[in-house]
Formats: structure tokens, C-alpha cells, sequence
């Protein structure tokens, strides 16, 4: 596994413009790390652990403030049932070595996702999480587990439509901003930059809703072997993008030719 750069390699953080204020990770490829070292697929997830701890840091380091890391989808229990209950012990192994650390170190954790499907103790550890660190104002962790894009903006449907049908609300005020509100963090701010590792370039259900413009980033690395440097290097193509959410660019801010001479011999 290649070693975790020190901290002093990375860049300081004013040498990138802009950085994002969100970052969401598609963590995707432990499998396959393990498969091309003839591993089982656990040891993947337990290593891609690593990486995650090392995203966290460089997170820290460039002081973003939301970094969103996609632990489950809705849609990984159609995986073998070991493999789902190992997923689910690396998250209780997770919460218990990494989370008072976390703590100490002013990162805010909340978790987004379904809740109903998950075990009541899952459910409890993840609530201890959020409890414990609701206070802090460095990074803010957002987990999400049992995760669906779709399944977020179908709840959000279905509790406008209870407000209509409890007459609170009109079919003519579900606009796009009714329906961010009833998102599972409405008051974080949309992902930026979206990094995909594992050389797939797909949302997999993912953020669908709030990345409606982020930029992104596809790597080709396997999550594993994800690290501070490789994380450094998406927010510098992050930096160099040309971000226009449809409109143009202010220097192209002056009327078209053809427009301005007709409009002259009207
Ligand atoms: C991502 O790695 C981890 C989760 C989806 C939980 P994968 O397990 O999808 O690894 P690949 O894509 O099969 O290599
Ligand atoms: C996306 O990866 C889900 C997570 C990283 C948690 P998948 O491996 O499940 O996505 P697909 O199946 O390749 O689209
Ligand atoms: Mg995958």
C-alpha cells in the first residue's frame, strides 16, 4: 500500500483558488484493490478505512467545510449478506476507534440516508455520533449511509404532498426550493466538487438533487489507494474549472455582434 504523505507535502491551503466549500466522495474500487492482490473483498473496505482517514485529514488541512463520503447506497443490500454485515462492523469499528478523535479534532459528524431498514444499535451508534459532535465548527463529516438520491428526493415528495393534502401548502408552491428544504441537510451548502475513484464515471445514485452542478472529478486510483496527494490534486482540477451554472462568462458580458449592428440599422 503506498505510504500517506506526511502533511508538509501538501500545498498550504491559499495556494489553491477557489477551493470548494463542499466536497462529496464516491468511494468505489475496494473491491477490486483487493481482487488484483488476490484478497478478499473485506480486506478492500478495511483499507479503503485508511483512505478515508487520510481524506479527513487533507479535508481539515485545506479547510473545507462539508465533506460528504458515500459509505452504503440504498442499493449495496442487493450485495451477498456477508459482505453487507462486514460493511456494517467496519462502521461500528469506525465509530469506536475513530469518532473521539474526530471529536477532538472539532469535526462535526450528521449522517444522511434512510434510517428506517438499518438496526436499532446502528441506528443508536450513529445517533451517539451526531449528538456528541453537534457542537463543533471545524469540518463538518457527513456520512451517508444507506444513502439514495432518489430515495431522498421521493421522501421529500411525499412530505410536500402530506402538506398539501393537510392543506398547508399549494401544488403551486412546490418549487425546487420546497423540495431542497426537505432534503436530509437542507442547510448545508450544494457539493461543489464530486470525486469519483475506481475509474467508473457515474453518480450511482448519489447527491442526484444537489449536484445538479458540481463539478466532477473522475479518478482513476482504486479508493484504497487514495491519499492527501491524490485529494490535493482533484481540488487543483477543481480550481481550474470554469464554473458558469448556466449563465456566461462577465468578460463575454457585452452584446453579440450580429445583435448590436441589427439592432443599430433598426
Ligand atoms: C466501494 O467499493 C465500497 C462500497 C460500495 C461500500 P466497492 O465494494 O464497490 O469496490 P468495487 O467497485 O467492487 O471494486
Ligand atoms: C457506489 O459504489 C456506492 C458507494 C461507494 C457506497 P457502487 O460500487 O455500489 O456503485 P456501482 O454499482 O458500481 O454503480
Ligand atoms: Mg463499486
Amino acid at each position: 500500500m503506498p505510504s500517506a504523505p506526511e502533511k508538509q507535502e501538501l500545498l498550504p491551503p491559499a495556494a489553491i483558488a477557489p477551493l470548494p466549500r463542499h466536497v462529496g466522495i464516491i468511494m468505489d474500487g475496494n473491491g477490486r484493490w483487493a481482487r488484483a492482490r488476490g484478497l478478499p473483498r473485506s480486506l478492500g473496505h478495511r483499507a479503503g478505512m485508511q483512505a478515508l482517514r487520510r481524506a479527513v485529514k487533507a479535508a481539515r488541512h485545506f479547510g473545507l467545510e462539508v465533506l460528504t463520503i458515500y459509505s452504503f447506497s440504498a442499493e449495496n443490500w442487493s450485495r451477498p449478506r456477508s459482505e453487507v454485515d462486514y460493511l456494517f462492523s467496519l462502521l461500528r469499528h469506525f465509530v469506536r476507534s475513530d469518532v473521539a478523535e474526530l471529536h477532538r479534532n472539532n469535526v462535526r459528524i450528521r449522517i444522511i440516508g434512510e434510517r428506517d431498514g438499518l438496526p436499532e444499535e446502528i441506528i443508536g451508534l450513529l445517533e451517539q455520533c451526531e449528538a456528541l459532535t453537534a457542537e463543533n465548527d471545524g469540518l463538518t463529516l457527513v456520512v451517508a449511509f444507506n444513502y439514495g438520491g432518489r430515495q431522498e428526493v421521493a421522501a421529500a415528495a411525499r412530505a410536500l404532498a402530506q402538506e398539501v393534502a393537510e392543506g398547508r401548502l399549494a401544488p403551486e408552491d412546490i418549487t425546487p426550493q420546497a423540495i431542497a428544504r426537505h432534503l436530509h441537510a437542507p442547510d448545508l451548502p450544494e457539493p461543489d466538487l464530486l470525486i469519483r475513484t475506481g475509474g467508473e464515471q457515474r453518480l450511482s445514485n448519489f447527491l442526484l438533487w444537489q449536484s445538479a452542478y458540481a463539478e466532477l472529478v473522475f479518478l482513476p486510483q482504486y479508493w484504497p489507494d487514495f491519499n492527501e496527494l491524490t485529494f490535493q490534486q482533484a481540488l487543483q482540477e477543481y480550481a481550474g474549472r470554469e464554473r458558469r451554472f448556466g449563465g456566461i462568462k462577465p468578460c463575454e458580458d457585452k452584446p453579440l455582434q450580429g445583435a448590436a449592428s441589427s439592432s443599430g440599422s433598426a
